[in-house]
């Protein structure tokens, strides 16, 4: 067995623990009427006293995003995320969504105060790709450029040549692929092999997934297009190649809201969080939205793809870090320095050209 293979099988065989940790999330309760009307006067009134700006992602919590709306923040899909806060004037930056995001405003604002209302939010790609394996994974093929998903830590972007979103990943391996370089691609192999797929290019993957999205069921997926004719389907790049291939949009959360409101099928039906649901109704709201099925049929739960970790992310937990200045993120200055290389060549790149859905 090669050491590629080694580590191929290493990675995999550590995904059932990440599963383990996933599921054993406590996700609170949401609040009663009154009492979240009561956290949402509170925490509108903190950021302000505080010159704080809330930049959240869509698979948050509805109120956090109407929070962010409503305050003079920001909700949107990662790239983007960095981007509006690397803009911002504001002191400081309140990230609702998962650790790397954090980390990755951070490494953009080294001068910025970056808060989190809690710093437990993990993400299965992330966990699946820890630093020293990953290095020796790299070591291992010193010929090829190593492009990395922003849903990693700082250390792994240090150690990439590109950081890449969902919303640029094909871009930026059809330009690579262009110059004749052959790609490390890292962490998540469901996106890997969907950008491969679509580029041509020579990519040796790292075997990570995203809890939430590989649970997406082809068969399953394919009945609910049967009842619904007349719903487009809209797919996440992370989710499996059977499941991308029943898409007629495959794309970022950002792309697929734009899909939803741009479309003329009266219906969708989504394959992501279903955090997304708050957003994608307010940009088409006379259309039909169904989430794609995500644990078979006949199981308890068919539809119920919801990211743990961005769950735990609350009113009250970002009231508590505003009161307190707890969880505030930080990254090794030096690592903040050799990761933001990365990170400038997809901001640059992406300025550069103009961002669509990676399928129509
Ligand atoms: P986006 O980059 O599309 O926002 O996706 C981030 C993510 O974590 C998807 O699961
Ligand atoms: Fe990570 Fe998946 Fe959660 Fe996105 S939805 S943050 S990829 S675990």
């Amino acid at each position: 067995m090669s050491s590629t293979d080694t580590l191929a099988t290493a990675t995999a065989v550590e995904h059932d623990q990440i599963c383990k940790m996933a599921d054993a999330v406590v996700v609170p309760p949401a609040p009663e009427k009154n009492r979240r009307d009561e956290l949402f006067a509170r925490a509108k009134q903190l950021l302000k006293e505080k010159n704080a700006v809330l930049v959240a992602h869509y698979y948050t919590d509805a109120d956090l995003q109407r929070l962010a709306d409503e305050t003079g923040g920001y909700v949107s899909d990662s790239l983007d995320m960095a981007r509006f806060g690397h803009e911002h004037p504001a002191s400081t930056l309140v990230v609702a969504g998962v650790r790397f995001m954090g980390e990755t405003a951070k490494i953009l604002n080294p001068e910025k105060r970056i808060l989190m209302p809690t710093l437990e939010a993990e993400c299965s790609l992330d966990l699946s790709c820890p630093i020293e394996a990953f290095s020796e994974f790299c070591d291992a093929h010193p010929d090829r450029t190593v492009v990395v998903y922003a849903n990693t830590s700082a250390a792994v972007k240090a150690r990439a040549d590109w950081v890449v979103t969902s919303s640029i990943a094909t871009e930026v391996i059809a330009h690579l692929h262009a110059q004749g370089k052959s790609i490390i691609w890292a962490p998540d192999k469901y996106l890997g092999n969907y950008v491969q797929t679509v580029t041509g290019a020579d990519m040796l993957m790292w075997q990570g997934s995203c809890v939430v999205h590989e649970r997406f069921k082809a068969h399953a997926l394919a009945s609910l297009k049967q009842k619904h004719p007349e719903a487009a389907v809209l797919v996440h790049p992370e989710s499996p190649a059977d499941v991308v291939e029943l898409a007629d949009v495959v794309g970022s959360t950002t792309a697929l809201i734009k899909a939803a409101q741009q479309m003329d099928n009266p219906a969708f039906i989504v394959a992501t969080d279903n955090g997304i649901f708050y957003k994608m109704q307010q940009a088409a709201p006379d259309k039909t939205f169904y989430e794609a099925p995500n644990a078979g049929i006949g199981a308890n739960c068919e539809s119920c793809a919801h990211c743990p970790w961005m769950a735990i992310n609350t009113l009250e937990n970002l009231i508590s870090t505003l009161e307190t200045g707890d969880n505030e993120v930080h990254v090794d200055p030096e690592t903040g320095k050799q990761a933001m290389v990365a990170l400038q060549r997809m901001l640059d790149f992406s300025a550069a050209t103009r961002n669509k859905p990676v399928k129509n």
